[in-house]
């Protein structure tokens, strides 16, 4: 199994990858599945705005795309001052999967939230009428 370090590292290399001509605001994502497994993602953008895809969400469609629908962690990484933080779309997604650690990185570190923390109650009580 890879470690953070080394998940990191992927994600920036992803970041690489960012089509972002339009906010000229690149992400790179790493996300490691059950399996051990590595898919990276990179933000793609879209002259319309509203159909761009976040690196984490690019991952995600990657992931499941192969095979995989259980994972461990994702890495999201830019070039921001504070740890770069996902959209609210991202962690529904990431919710839909159980994502259970998200590792936000700058240039300068790492900060690790769980799911429950940055999407609380994210899935209670949809679809549970009485
Ligand atoms: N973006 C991501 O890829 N992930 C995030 O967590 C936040 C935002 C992208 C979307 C868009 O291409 C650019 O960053 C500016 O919002």
């Amino acid at each position: 199994m890879l470690t953070d370090k080394e998940l990191i590292d992927i994600a920036w290399k992803a970041r690489e990858q960012a089509y972002a001509p339009y906010s000229e605001f690149q992400v790179g994502a790493a996300l490691l599945a059950e399996n051990g497994q590595v898919f990276p993602g990179c933000n793609v953008e879209n002259i319309s705005y509203g159909l761009t895809n976040c690196a984490e969400r690019v991952a995600i469609g990657a992931a499941v795309a192969s095979g995989n629908r259980k994972f461990e962690k994702v890495v999201v990484v830019a070039d921001t001052k504070e740890p770069i933080s996902p959209c609210g779309a991202c962690r529904q997604v990431l919710a839909e999967f159980g994502v259970k650690s998200i590792i936000l990185a700058n240039r300068e570190g790492a900060v690790i939230f769980s799911l429950e923390e940055l999407l609380p109650r994210a899935s209670t009580g949809i679809l549970d009428r009485p």
